[in-house]
């Protein structure tokens, strides 16, 4: 299989499956405990239909809108995910070039392998930074200036990481940050040899931003579940929130609201948008699927703050149905990192350039030619 095979976001998956290690490949892919939310995620979208409207004249269409003050091609977000340089060699780089090209937003994890700076002076394409509150707060601190002064156009604080899910892919592969090359794996490392010469002779993986603060995750190999229950701070609350939207004071994000509400109080302490999020399902199995909890969400705060549904989005339908049912953009990780991981930043202007399409021709055939005419009234619910 070749990345001119891959014609949707699962011929991406299928490609990195062939090409990455089963530890990485399932790190990405995998879930929490059973991953019924991760497939619910997705699996909310067929529970609604569309209703077209014809001869509408859609020869000029325009797919683009407002996103947190900035002008977005697509109403589409590339999520931050971390240690992007165990996918890919050219890591975060790859994804925000790839963002660049299409004009939609991107954003990069405090566990990213690229720094701040580096990516700051990469792109001037719309970018967030999401934060993971540290116990560290000198941490914490270094990490909202380094963006202040590197002029990231927003940041985004996750808030559904208070403890670790339980990823059972994880613990049986063994998997770590950095990546180690475990027995049980070493067949699956050596038949994947791009990946492990790439890995092995290629750029060194850091987490650049942590540098001065953290060992974990570069010079010790930890697993993710252990770097968030034994470096996050469990204590996080609404005070500490609307301390940092304080501390940041630009353009503020809170990824991973799933209540009605958490998005009145994320209003009250003038978050300008919410992501709703489960985390890709890797966090609370059997927790709501974001597209499931839309209009509960919609109804409580629509229209005071941005609403981004973040999760199981791997068509340009779910796109369209996400905005018709009253979400400002769509965002997803997977969608992007399996290309990433397949192909490079080839590979992710591919997987962006299918959802862009696929987004378009959905549009044409709704009978809209601006993504503000996807309204309520074009759904049904089953
Ligand atoms: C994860 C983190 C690192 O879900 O976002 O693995």
């Amino acid at each position: 299989m070749r990345l001119t095979d891959c014609h949707n976001i699962d011929d991406f998956r299928k490609l990195a499956r062939q090409r990455l290690p089963w530890p990485v490949f399932d790190y990405i892919d995998g879930a929490a405990d059973d991953e019924i939310t991760k497939a619910r995620n997705t699996s909310a979208f067929d529970e609604v239909d569309l209703v077209p409207d014809v001869l509408a004249g859609v020869a000029e269409i325009d797919t683009s809108c407002t996103i947190m003050g900035r002008k977005s091609a697509l109403p589409l977000l590339l999520s931050p995910t971390a240690l992007q340089r165990a996918f890919h060699r050219d890591g975060e780089r790859a994804v925000a070039q790839a963002a660049e090209k299409f004009g939609v937003w991107f954003g990069i994890s405090s566990l990213a392998t690229h720094s701040i700076e580096e990516i700051a002076a990469l792109t001037s394409g719309p970018k967030l930074f999401q934060l993971y509150v540290h116990k560290d707060k000198g941490l914490n601190a270094s990490m909202i200036e380094r963006c202040q002064a590197a002029g990231f156009d927003a940041l985004a604080l996750t808030v559904d990481t208070i403890v670790s899910g339980k990823r059972e892919r994880c613990l049986r592969s063994g998997f770590t940050t950095p990546p180690r090359f475990t027995a049980s794996a070493l067949w699956s490392y050596a038949t994947r040899p791009r990946w492990t010469l790439d890995y092995v002779f290629g750029p060194k993986f850091r987490l650049p931003n942590l540098d001065g603060h953290v060992q974990e995750g570069t010079g010790k190999a930890v697993s993710i579940q252990d770097y968030f229950n034994t470096m996050l701070d469990t204590g996080m609350d609404w005070d500490t929130a609307a301390r940092i939207r304080q501390d940041w004071g630009g353009t503020f994000a809170l990824k991973g609201v799933m209540s009605a509400a958490d998005a009145r109080r994320a209003v009250e302490i003038g978050a300008d948008a919410i992501w709703i999020s489960n985390h890709g399902g890797r966090q609370l199995d059997g927790s709501r699927a974001p597209f499931d909890q839309l209009r509960e969400i919609v109804d409580a705060v629509g229209g005071e703050i941005e609403i981004v549904l973040d999760g199981g989005v791997g068509r340009g339908t779910h796109v369209l149905k996400s905005l018709a049912a009253g979400a400002t953009a769509a965002s997803g990780g997977r969608l992007y990192l399996y290309a990433l991981a397949a192909a490079g930043q080839p590979g992710v202007e591919r997987a962006i350039g299918i959802l862009k399409e696929e987004i378009e021709r959905g549009m044409r055939l709704m009978g809209v030619t601006s993504v503000d005419q996807l309204t309520p009234d074009r759904l049904r619910w089953r």
